[in-house]
C-alpha cells in the first residue's frame, strides 16, 4: 500500500514540476512514506531520520518531510521529537504537499493530517518509477473500519471508502496496453470494495470480473481479503476466469477461537476452516496464504499450539509472521495487558516460523513434476541465462530464458524446487494451470 502510495505522492509531485532524484545527496527534499504497523517499523523510520541528520548538516536548504500512518499517529509530537524534520502529512494529505513545501520554503514547518472520509486519488495516475513494466498495482480503497484490536490502521488511515469503479477499469486497460501484464488491486480489506452511483452498486467481485473481461492476457491479483467477508460468489467468479490468479492471501491471526474474540476479528477458528474449504472445494489448485500474530495479550501455550494445529490442518502456501507489537490507542492497547513475556513471543514466533518452513517446501516439493504457466517478470538473480516469473499460484518459478523476456507467458514443467523457489524447464504441454 505504501508502495503505490509512494507512486501516487510521485505523481502529485512531477505535476507540480519536481522530479526524481535517486541520490539522497542531490535531493532538494526527501520523503519518507511511513509504517505505523509494528513498533519495529516505527524504530526503523527514526533510525532513516538519524542517518539523514548528516545531509541536512551539509545542506540546510534540504526538506525532510514524514508523511502517511507515522505521521498521522504522532502528529505535531515529530516536530518536536526529531527537529530535521520539516514536513508532516497524513495519508490524505497528499495532494497539499506542494503546497506544504511552499510553507517551508516560507520559513515555516508543513504540516497536514487532516483525515477525509472521500480521499482515494481517483483522478491521479500514479508515476510508476520503480516498476518492473510488467506488474502493477492499482489502489481501490482506502482506509479500514474493522478495527481489530491490535490494529493501528484504523486510526491512521481512516474510514473506508472506495474507488469508482469505472477509473479503476480505465486505469487497468491503459496498463495493458501500455504492455502491463499483471494487476494486483490493493485494499485494506478489498471484498469489502463497494461501489454505489446512480442507484447501481459493485462490489469486489463486480468489480473484478469488469477488470477480468479487459483481456485474457491481463492476470489479476487481490490483496488482502478478510475472512468474514470472503464469499462464495467470489470464489465461484475467481473459478470462471483463467486471468484471475488463483492465490488468495487470507489472514488467520490465530488458530485460537477464543484469542479471536479478543482480538475482534469477528470469525472463529471453524468459520475460517470452512472459508478454507470453499476455496478448495470451488477452486482447483489455489494458493493460500496468511499473516499470523504470536503472543497477543493473554495468549496461552494452548492457544499457540491452536494456532500450530491450524497452520497444520491448512498446509499455508506461505505465511507473514509477527510478534504481537502493542500500539498505542488501538482497543488492546487500552483493555488487555501486553502480558505474554517478550521470550515466550520469541519461542512461539520461532516455533511458527519452522513449522511455516516445513509446509511451504512441502507445498513446493508437492509442485515438483506439475505444469504451470509462468509470466516472466525479469533475468534471475543468479543467472543472466534464467529468467524469473510466478505462476498464478504466486509462487517464484525460475526457468531458462531461451528466447524469452519479462512480459511473455511460459509454461514451464517444475522439475525441482527450493523452500522459497520453483525451478523448471520449458515444456510443450498445453494445458498447464
Ligand atoms: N502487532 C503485530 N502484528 C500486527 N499486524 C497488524 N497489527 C499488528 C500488531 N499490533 C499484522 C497483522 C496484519 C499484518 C499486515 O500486520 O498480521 O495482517
Ligand atoms: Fe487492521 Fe483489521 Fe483493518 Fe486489517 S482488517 S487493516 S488488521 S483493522
Amino acid at each position: 500500500m505504501n508502495f503505490s502510495d509512494s507512486e501516487i505522492i510521485a505523481s502529485i509531485m512531477k505535476d507540480k514540476g519536481y522530479s526524481l532524484s535517486d541520490d539522497p545527496k542531490e535531493a532538494d527534499a526527501i520523503f519518507i512514506n511511513t509504517c505505523s504497523i509494528r513498533d519495529h517499523a516505527e524504530q526503523r523510520i527514526l533510525k532513516r531520520l538519524r542517518e539523514l541528520s548528516s545531509l541536512k548538516k551539509k545542506n540546510n536548504k534540504l526538506v525532510i518531510g514524514i508523511l502517511g500512518c507515522m505521521a498521522e499517529r504522532l502528529k505535531e509530537q515529530i516536530l518536536e521529537q526529531e527537529k530535521i524534520v520539516d514536513i508532516v502529512a497524513g495519508p490524505d494529505s497528499y495532494r497539499q504537499l506542494p503546497s506544504l513545501l511552499q510553507e517551508v520554503e516560507a520559513g515555516q514547518k508543513g504540516i497536514n493530517i487532516l483525515l477525509s472520509e472521500d480521499e482515494t486519488y481517483t483522478d491521479i495516475i500514479p508515476v510508476r518509477y520503480a516498476s518492473n513494466k510488467v506488474s502493477a498495482f492499482i489502489s481501490i480503497m482506502r482506509g479500514c473500519q474493522n478495527y481489530c484490536s491490535y490494529c493501528v490502521v484504523p486510526f491512521t488511515r481512516g474510514r473506508e471508502r472506495s474507488r469508482n469503479v469505472s477509473s479503476i477499469v480505465d486505469e487497468a486497460r491503459e496498463l495493458f496496453e501500455q504492455g502491463y501484464r499483471e494487476i494486483t488491486v490493493l485494499g485494506q480489506n478489498v471484498n469489502s470494495y463497494l461501489w454505489e452511483a446512480k442507484g447501481s452498486k459493485v462490489n469486489f467481485a463486480g468489480l473484478l470480473e469488469q477488470m477480468a473481461a479487459i483481456d485474457p492476457m491481463l492476470r489479476l491479483r487481490f490483496a488482502t481479503s478478510h475472512p468474514k467477508d470472503l464469499s462464495d460468489e467470489l470464489l465461484q467468479l475467481m473459478a470462471s476466469y483463467n486471468n484471475i490468479c488463483k492465490s488468495i492471501h487470507l489472514p488467520v491471526q490465530s488458530g485460537s477461537s477464543r484469542i479471536l474474540v479478543l482480538m475482534n476479528r469477528k470469525y472463529t477458528r471453524e468459520w475460517y476452516m470452512n472459508r478454507i474449504e470453499a476455496i478448495h472445494s470451488i477452486l482447483k489448485n489455489c494458493s493460500v496464504s496468511t499473516d499470523i500474530i504470536t503472543g497477543f495479550c493473554t495468549e496461552t501455550e494452548d492457544d499457540n499450539h491452536q494456532t500450530l494445529s491450524l497452520m497444520e490442518w491448512a498446509k499455508f502456501d506461505f505465511a507473514y509472521m509477527f510478534k504481537y507489537s502493542e500500539r498505542p490507542d488501538t482497543l488492546a492497547a487500552k483493555k488487555y495487558p501486553d502480558d505474554v513475556p517478550e521470550d515466550t513471543k520469541s519461542a512461539r514466533l520461532k516455533e511458527i516460523i519452522a513449522l511455516q518452513q516445513k509446509l511451504s517446501y512441502n507445498s513446493n516439493k508437492n509442485d515438483t513434476g506439475k505444469e504451470f504457466t509462468v509470466l516472466a517478470e525479469g533475468l534471475s538473480k543468479r543467472s543472466n541465462a534464467h529468467l524469473f516469473g510466478r505462476n498464478s499460484q504466486n509462487k517464484v518459478v525460475v526457468f531458462p530464458k531461451n528466447n524469452h523476456f519479462p512480459g511473455d507467458y511460459v509454461n514451464i514443467m517444475v522439475t525441482h524446487c527450493t523452500p522459497a523457489t520453483l525451478i523448471g524447464t520449458e515444456s510443450d504441454l498445453q494445458t498447464p494451470c
